[in-house]
């Protein structure tokens, strides 16, 4: 048993509080019944309408996580550490859209809708990453170029990236650089340095095609607006 407003909001339909709205309006049906009460519960299977229309509880989600440290980017782990789907508070069957390493925070998409998150993985289509790697050690030209023109890990060569220095720290040693890539392979970014011979002491995603950080603290989500999603389907061209 599940609160109305919920119940909408989980299918994806609308935010908590515009569900809350449909409701106080009389635009809800339970079974066929108009429902005013905040908090009416629901049973699974209950059949809700809005404006007479039949809500698909199967409908798609979408989630723009800001990942912390130390949660896997998977459904489930074998060693029962905590999940980025842990995190999101859902009834909805959710599942990342690709990966960020247990260590590595920011930019994480998390969906019901396959097709979105084929598109999104798919390396042909090219979806650009920002990552923001603190690295030891002084950032030269030289690495840089290397970074950029591609470099081999895993018997594959990284396709060409930009980076920028973003810091220097030459106290501690250290470097802030933004790396582009468009690429997902596993590890790629700590890979990328540790070939040219740094290593990421931390790594953080700052944008995935034009969705960013913005207004979110670590750990925190929210969902994203219908035009997001909208523009996101409209990156590929069918
Ligand atoms: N590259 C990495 O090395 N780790 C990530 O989590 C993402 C990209």
């Amino acid at each position: 048993m599940e609160r109305l407003q919920k119940v909408i909001a989980n299918s994806g339909y609308c935010s908590r509080r515009e569900a809350e709205k449909l409701i106080l309006e009389g635009k809800v049906q339970i079974n066929g019944k108009i429902v005013k009460e905040l908090g009416t519960k629901v049973k699974v299977k209950d059949e809700i309408t809005i404006d007479n229309v039949r809500l698909n509880k199967d409908d798609k989600v979408y989630y723009l996580l800001y990942k912390p440290r130390g949660v896997v980017s998977t459904v489930k782990d074998d060693k029962n550490r905590k999940t980025v789907v842990d995190i999101i508070k859902t009834n909805v069957r959710i599942y990342p859209v690709g990966r960020l390493d247990y260590d590595t925070t920011g930019v994480l998409l998390l969906t019901n809708d396959g097709e979105l998150s084929n598109l999104l993985t798919h390396p042909k289509n090219k979806v650009e990453k920002i990552y923001i790697a603190k690295i030891n050690g002084i950032l030269d030209v030289k690495a840089i170029k290397t970074l950029e023109n591609g470099v081999e890990i895993d018997n594959y060569k990284t396709a060409k990236s930009k980076v920028k220095i973003r810091k220097i720290d030459k106290k501690n040693n250290t470097s802030i650089v933004e790396i582009r890539i468009h690429e997902g392979k596993n590890h790629q970014i700590k890979k990328m340095f540790e070939k040219v011979g740094f290593k990421v002491l931390k790594l953080k995603r700052e944008s995935f095609a034009f969705l960013n950080l913005l207004g979110l603290n670590s750990g925190e989500y929210r969902k994203l607006s219908i035009k997001e999603v909208r523009q996101l389907y409209s990156l590929f061209k069918y």
